[in-house]
């Protein structure tokens, strides 16, 4: 199978490229990204010059540049995006572009060029916020965002859904929780956390910390984007999610204690404008019609976790600093 990959350069797409090659030694993979400050080219280091990768840096909003692309593939699996809420709050406008225009950019040259499939990488936050006693959300879940970010990816989803019931686009859909793991970018909860207890930096929690998450592995989850991919049903939609709700007090406790710090590196600070309380998502559909399910635990996940950012300390003092920034220029740029 020849897959392009888009936002390969981010934390879950660089995770899904690695998975792809060790276990399909004969499938080869386009990378496109426009290293944007979440790509990092130094994820993907390992596998530079691997006869079954390329690297395109570019933009998804590309119109000329994606239909020549698509051509050249059986299926597209699309990861990029603007992904972060917090930037989304300071500022929509890329959200808006990259999210919603880059997905119509994406399934218009599926649709023109016949692809077998259109994989859409996506997140439990379409959903909205649930109340402690809420059941957790599922496939038939009514959309309700609350935040420009989830906002966009809400009306990415929609725009895949229709491009299946309009054109017989062959697409899949997967919304997933809060992923951790390697090469996850030091503005999420967990490696800014990390980093700045490893830096001797206090930790932010905002407002009360009683906010909850589900959080998987991202191991686990692109096990199940893979499992969608070649065997999930055209046109449905499956939610992931790790089984691990937990306020986000409990996680910064825990991770102070793998650290050996203590307490007073807490700094409660404002609250997220408009702060989701509670994600849990129901992962029965897939469990039973794929037979998927997480296999991470998450303290063991959590700790491994831990131990590859402390082993890989170069690599995240390389983003909190921005020389990771340069890689490319000097790999790709200077090398021509
Ligand atoms: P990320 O921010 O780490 O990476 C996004 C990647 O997309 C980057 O490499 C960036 O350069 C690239 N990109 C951004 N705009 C682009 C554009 N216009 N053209 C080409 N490339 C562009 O994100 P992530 O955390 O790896 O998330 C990947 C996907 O998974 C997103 O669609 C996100 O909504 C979804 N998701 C994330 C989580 C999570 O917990 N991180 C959970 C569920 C779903
Ligand atoms: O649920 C899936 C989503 O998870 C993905 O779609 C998003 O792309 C991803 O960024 C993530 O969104 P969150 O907003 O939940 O992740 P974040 O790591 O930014 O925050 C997790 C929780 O921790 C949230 O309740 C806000 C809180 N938080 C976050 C940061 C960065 C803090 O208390 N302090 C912080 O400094």
């Amino acid at each position: 199978m020849r897959l392009l990959v888009t936002g390969g350069a981010g934390f879950i797409g660089t995770n899904f490229i690695h998975h792809i090659l060790e276990k399909y030694p004969d499938y080869k993979i386009i990378n496109l990204d426009k290293l944007t400050y979440a790509g990092n080219l130094e994820n993907l280091k390992t596998i530079e010059g691997h006869e079954n990768y390329e690297f395109v840096k570019g933009d998804i909003c590309d119109e000329a540049l994606v239909n020549e692309l698509v051509k050249r593939v059986d299926a597209i699996v699309h990861f990029a995006a603007e992904s972060h809420v917090d930037r989304s709050i300071m500022g929509a406008a890329e959200f808006i572009r990259t999210n919603v225009m880059g997905t119509h950019v994406l399934l218009d040259a599926a649709v023109k060029n016949n692809k077998k499939r259109f994989h859409h990488v996506s997140t439990d936050e379409v959903f909205g916020s649930l109340s402690p006693d809420d059941k957790p959300f599922d496939e038939n879940t009514v959309y309700a965002p609350r935040n420009p970010y989830s906002a966009s990816k809400a009306a990415s989803d929609h725009l895949v859904r229709s491009y299946f019931n309009t054109y017989k686009l062959p697409i899949t859909i997967t919304n997933c929780s809060n992923n951790y793991g390697p090469w996850q970018f030091p503005e999420k909860i967990i490696p800014l956390f990390l980093t700045n207890l490893h830096e001797g930096k206090k930790v932010p929690v905002y407002g009360d910390g009683m906010q909850i998450r589900d959080w998987i592995h991202t191991g686990d989850h692109n096990r199940g984007v893979d499992l969608v991919l070649h065997k999930g049903r055209e046109g449905e939609t499956y939610c992931l999610g790790g089984g691990n709700e937990i306020p986000n007090i409990e996680l910064t406790r825990k991770l102070l204690a793998i650290m050996g710090k203590g307490e007073e590196n807490i700094e409660y600070v404002i609250d997220r404008p408009g702060h989701d309380r509670r994600y849990c998502i129901s992962i029965k559909k897939i469990n039973s019609e794929l037979g998927w399910h997480p296999e991470y635990d998450f303290e063991k996940g959590l700790r491994h976790t831990v131990d590859w950012y402390l082993a890989n300390k170069e690599w995240w003092q390389r983003v909190k600093s921005g020389d990771y920034q340069k890689y490319y220029q000097e790999q790709y740029i200077d090398r021509k």
